[in-house]
């Protein structure tokens, strides 16, 4: 449950926030949040603070920005927002006056809803923090950056990461965001049926840059919960990107969400290098055959000589399949290290490709949704992963 302190709503939003079930609404009437004795911390009960307080638009702007600062300084850990026109102005000042999210009074009915889940998120992390000062708990709210990657195309890098955002984006609703950062032929929409009002590119051009509430307005929203950054249409946009900026996106949206899920274009390219450096963890992908697994276990060498191997890493073995010739035994041999996940090939993946919803939102998932799972499962904050995957048969990784 969620206390909600409205301030100047009108009738319209306060029906809209009062509408999901389980939390408790208190709305308290610009008329007096505007008069000059009104005094927001005398509401601010030790043990009965709210977990989020809402401005609507019935308060003047500079109201909202002032109360949002004090609110700021006092009890940062209350979720603000703001219901305004998301201009590129007021998002610049809400962020100075530590606003969390800006809502646009044409927001649907869905926004509304994954609003008040990820600040309810959000405040339980919080009670969670608060109840413990245990070294483990800081870890598991942590964020974590994971980046998928192959030398190779076609392997099931976007497959794997689609499917990661939405498995985990059960554990953490909106708390999982999904960056594609195949610059050249970026597919992130097509795997999610989305049509993307915005893209990397906009982000990399737009003057704020990675400002991490600017960069919320390039986001997009999937309806498994996670949000999704897509890539541009026009693969010329990637010419002008380079790692530092990759750099400061990644951590940015780290700042804000729990997980960052990269899906990268085929081979070791500037983005896909920057964006290790800033990994928590690595995903090879590999087909099953002999080029492929050679190419991986290369690329794995080279991490490590350039130091960039991130901290955990997950061999996924995608298309496996009996007929291949390959047995997974043989697979181990060839790169000298471990499978951790073995997806085998399946219709069930290329029909949920080409229908933009992933395996892991079927209600009734097949042998290589189970596998999917298990991905899923590995990157889970409180999952096994947090070994890292390879230290094996002499291999010296560092
Ligand atoms: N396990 C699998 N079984 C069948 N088809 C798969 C499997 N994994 C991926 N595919 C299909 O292969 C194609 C390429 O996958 P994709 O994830 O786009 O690869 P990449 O991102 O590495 O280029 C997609 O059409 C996808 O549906
Ligand atoms: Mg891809």
């Amino acid at each position: 449950m969620s206390r909600i302190l409205l301030l100047g709503g009108d009738g319209g939003l306060e029906y809209r926030l009062g509408q999901f079930p389980g939390n408790l609404l208190v709305p308290i009437a610009a008329s007096v949040v505007e008069r000059p004795e009104f005094d927001l911390r005398s509401l601010m009960v030790e043990d009965h603070l709210p977990d989020i307080v809402v401005f609507g638009p019935q308060v003047t702007r500079h109201t909202a920005m002032s109360l949002a600062s004090l609110l700021d300084a006092m009890h940062p850990q209350i979720t603000v927002v703001l219901v305004a026109d998301p201009t590129t102005d007021v998002m610049l000042e809400a962020m100075r006056s530590g606003i969390r999210d800006v809502l646009s009074p044409e927001a649907s009915d869905e926004e509304y809803r994954i609003m008040l889940l990820k600040a309810h998120d959000h405040s339980s992390r919080r009670d969670l923090r608060r109840r413990s000062t245990d070294t483990e708990v800081e870890r598991v709210v942590e964020s974590r950056v994971v980046v998928v990657a192959s030398p190779k195309g076609g392997v099931g890098k976007s497959t794997i990461a689609v499917n990661l955002a939405v498995g985990l984006a059960r554990q953490a609703p909106m708390d999982v965001v999904l960056v594609d950062l195949d610059l050249q032929f970026g597919d992130i929409a097509t795997h999610l049926d989305l049509k993307p009002a915005h893209s990397l590119a906009d982000v990399f051009a737009s003057q704020g840059g990675v400002d991490t509430l600017l960069l919320k307005t390039f986001l997009t929203a999937h309806p498994a919960n996670f949000y999704a950054l897509c890539g541009s249409e026009s693969p010329a946009a990637a010419d002008k990107v380079g790692p530092k900026q990759v750099r400061a996106l990644l951590s940015s949206l780290a700042a804000q969400f729990r997980y960052v899920i990269v899906d990268t274009g085929a081979g070791l390219d500037e983005p896909t290098l920057a964006a290790l450096e800033e990994a928590n963890d690595a995903v090879f992908v590999s087909s099953m055959d002999v080029a492929s697994v050679r190419n991986v276990r290369k690329e794995i060498e080279v991490l490590a000589t350039l130091s960039i191997l991130p901290g955990a890493r997950h061999l996924v073995l995608n298309f496996a399949d009996r007929d291949s010739g390959l047995t997974v035994r043989d697979v181990e041999a060839v790169v000298g290290l471990p499978v951790n996940v073995v997806v085998p090939r399946a219709v069930e993946v290329s029909l949920s490709s080409n229908r933009g919803v992933p395996v892991l939102m079927a209600k009734k998932g097949g042998p290589a949704a189970k596998a999917m799972n298990n991905v899923v499962k590995r990157l889970e904050s409180d999952g096994e992963s947090a070994k890292p995957a390879f230290a094996h048969k002499g291999v010296a990784l560092t």
